[in-house]
């Protein structure tokens, strides 16, 4: 097992032209570690490179305590699944698991056993002998997850690997993989733009985005466990990024005395953990985040609270368990959660919902980033 360590690490395809700029942390050893942001920020590059499949343009890159830039791929004891899982589509299931253990001359006994035990885990065993053709997309998928697992390899590299997937297998092979993963204990990097990927099965999660031409960005917005991601999001690209429904932003001003968030004609008053910081910008503008699940009925909430934010409805999404519903206050869109369809409004209709104000996130429109 081994540990992996980015330090100031940077990409460039084209000469001047940063596609990862000053990357640094740590992925510790059997750790279970998530890259999520949108599409084209970087997370294949960063996978590749620790892959050895793409050159370092800057900084180190360290697996263990050893300096893997110069390291040929298949010296690193790394295995890596992709999107698209490259069976090879002549050969069986048993071969495709067992081929890259032939290559290296392993002998027959041990192949088998290592074969047989993938299987097991997998529940591959009634699928040994067919060809990949006439194999589900899932079961390709864990033919693909048996071929690096039998290479006992110190790292785990996966990029999308569930993204063919229907919605349900997603969810099935989701809780698998982190089975697996947490019975190994093998270290493991895992690439998605799906945030709910990210936090059901990452211990911690990186969120990324494109460092643009910036020189002072880089692609790293936060690291942390999903719970702190979600709970205390460091910027305004990782809250409005993580949860679904997301965050809501709105624009808002901080009380000449700091004791409230103004928003239009609502006075928020500011939770006893911000009071410090309030007062540091009292009077200043701020970005006042509110989750979907702070924003409810008076009826249905369990929190105390006398400030509500009211608006007409424009849209309901009625999700079975809850319903989400969208209104307009001052011309800014707000979701919130209801619990059930009684007594729901109609979209025009006009609709108040209580805030839980403890929970409320501030943030600084200039710079981006969480007041506390
Ligand atoms: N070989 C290449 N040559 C030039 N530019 C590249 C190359 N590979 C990737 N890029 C660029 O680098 C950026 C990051 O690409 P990358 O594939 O790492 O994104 P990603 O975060 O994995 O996106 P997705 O979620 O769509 O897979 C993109 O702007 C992409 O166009
Ligand atoms: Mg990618």
């Amino acid at each position: 097992m081994a540990s992996i360590t980015l330090d100031h690490l940077g990409k460039s395809y084209t000469a001047g032209v940063d596609v990862i700029r000053d990357l640094s942390f740590d992925i510790k050893d059997g750790e279970f570690m998530v890259f999520v942001g949108p599409s084209g920020c970087g997370k294949s590059t960063v996978l590749r490179m620790i892959a050895g499949l793409e050159t370092v343009t800057r900084g180190r890159l360290l697996i263990g305590e050893r300096v893997v830039n110069d390291v040929h791929p298949k010296d690193r004891d790394i295995a890596m699944v992709f999107q698209s899982y490259a069976l090879y589509p002549h050969m069986t299931v048993y071969d495709n698991i067992a081929f890259g253990l032939q290559i290296r001359k392993m002998p027959e006994p041990e192949i088998r056993r290592r074969v047989q035990e993938a299987a097991d885990t997998l529940g591959l065993n009634d699928f040994l002998d067919r060809k990949p053709k006439a194999l589900s997309g899932g079961q390709r998928q864990r033919v693909a997850l048996g071929r690096a697992i039998v290479r006992n390899p110190s790292v785990f590299l996966f990029d999308e690997p569930l993204s063919n997937l229907d919605a349900e297998l997603r969810v099935h092979m989701r809780a698998e993989l982190s089975k697996l993963q947490r019975r190994l204990k093998t270290t493991t990097v895992y690439v998605t733009h799906d945030q709910v990927e990210a936090m059901t099965m990452g211990h911690r999660i990186a969120v990324l985005r494109p460092c643009g031409s910036d020189p002072n960005v880089t692609n790293l917005t936060q690291v942390g466990t999903p719970m702190e991601i979600y709970d205390r999001p460091a910027n305004l690209f990782t809250a409005g990024f993580m949860g679904t429904p997301k965050m809501n932003l709105l624009k808002a001003r901080l009380a000449d005395d700091s004791a409230e968030v103004l928003l239009y004609g609502v006075r928020i008053p500011v939770p006893a953990a911000l009071r410090e910081v309030a007062l540091r910008h009292k009077g200043r503008p701020v970005v006042l985040g509110i989750r979907p699940e702070h924003l409810g009925l008076a009826h249905e909430i369990d929190w105390a609270s006398d400030t509500a934010l009211s608006g007409n409805v424009e849209i309901l999404e009625p999700l079975g368990h809850e319903v989400i519903v969208h209104f307009d206050v001052q011309g800014q869109t707000v979701a919130g959660r209801l619990r059930s369809h009684h007594g729901m409004p109609s979209p025009g209709e006009s609709i108040t919902l209580q805030v839980r104000c403890e929970a409320i996130h501030l943030f600084d429109p200039t710079t981006e980033k969480r007041l506390e």
